[in-house]
């Protein structure tokens, strides 16, 4: 048997015409567009393709981009500055600084500065917070995209076992979190935790976010289970000189055995700034004080 193949990039591109949709519809009922501001801080290559596709497909989702970049040796005191500028901008709804931000500068720090009410990345500990608790807020882009694919693979998920395979703040533990509130039974599984394969192989849903190419096996993942890979790993191809990507799981073994599985790339990738724009474009709709129907988007 072969896994279903979980189309990310299809899924990313609905979902984006869906916000240029609602997008069109904001600017007619505010007189404004909806505004995302990226702040990039250094010339990281893998940042800058990051950054400017932000750019470009926010403007094609009908929303304003705002662009700020800053040297890789600029103050923090600057950085903090510039984001203290965009709380205040009225046309901007959503602020992301991308990470990781150059060594001297304290991450914590510029997270803590962005007003949680524009903090469309939901990396401020007011909206881990609120996630945690169940209340509205925003959630990181990338578990929200991967829990929009499993819903749609799924449909309801209560009381399937989860496994999500590392504990990040930017994936790992936001997955975790909307995992359980869709009542899954949820382990997070990392660097540390004893016979993995045997804890994977328990998964009706395995999430892999741990950045170590191909590191779940075939032999880990039970008949039928769903899988989500969100790594992203360049590593050495077969011709000499080239590089290709791979993700955190064995896909051509893995997808014998998984009912479906997300290819990388095309996977979960393109989830992520599908969903910014989304939180973006919600944003947006709760600072003019207009109405998004809940399932809207
Ligand atoms: N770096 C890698 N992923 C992300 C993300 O989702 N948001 C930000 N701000 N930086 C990132």
């Amino acid at each position: 048997m072969t896994a279903a193949v979980i189309d990310g990039k299809a899924f990313a591109a609905t979902l984006r015409a869906r916000v240029g949709e609602l997008a069109r519809a904001f600017e007619e009922k505010a007189g404004r567009k909806a505004g995302l501001a990226v702040v990039l801080v250094g010339e990281d290559p893998a940042s800058q393709v990051y950054v400017r596709s932000k750019g470009k497909q926010t403007l094609e989702a009908g929303m304003a981009s705002f662009e700020h970049k800053l040297p890789a040796d600029a103050a923090e005191a600057e950085l903090l500055a510039l984001v203290d500028r965009l709380n205040a901008d009225p046309g901007v709804d959503g602020i992301l600084v991308q990470l990781p931000l150059p060594a001297h500068i304290d991450e914590q720090k510029v997270i803590a500065a962005i007003a949680p009410d524009k903090d469309v990345d939901g990396f401020h500990v007011i909206n881990a917070g609120r996630l945690a608790v169940g209340q509205p807020g925003y959630v990181p882009c990338t578990p929200l995209g991967c829990l929009m694919l499993l819903k749609d693979r799924l449909g309801d998920l209560s009381g399937l076992d989860a496994v999500v395979i590392g504990r990040s703040n930017i994936v790992g533990k936001p997955m975790a979190q909307l995992l359980l509130a869709e009542s899954c039974t949820v382990t997070v599984a990392h660097s540390r935790t004893r016979n993995l394969a045997e804890v994977v192989r328990r998964a009706d849903i395995v999430v892999a976010a741990v950045g170590r190419p191909e590191m779940v096996k075939a032999d880990w993942i039970k008949p039928g289970a769903t899988v989500i890979d969100v790594g992203i790993n360049r590593v050495a191809a077969a011709e000499e000189g080239k590089t290709r990507l791979v993700g955190d799981v064995d896909y051509a073994g893995a997808a014998q055995v998984a009912g479906a599985i997300t290819p990388v790339p095309g996977g979960v990738g393109p989830m992520t700034i599908a969903v910014l724009l989304r939180n973006a474009l919600v944003a947006a709709y709760r600072h003019a004080g207009l109405d998004l129907a809940a399932d809207a988007i």
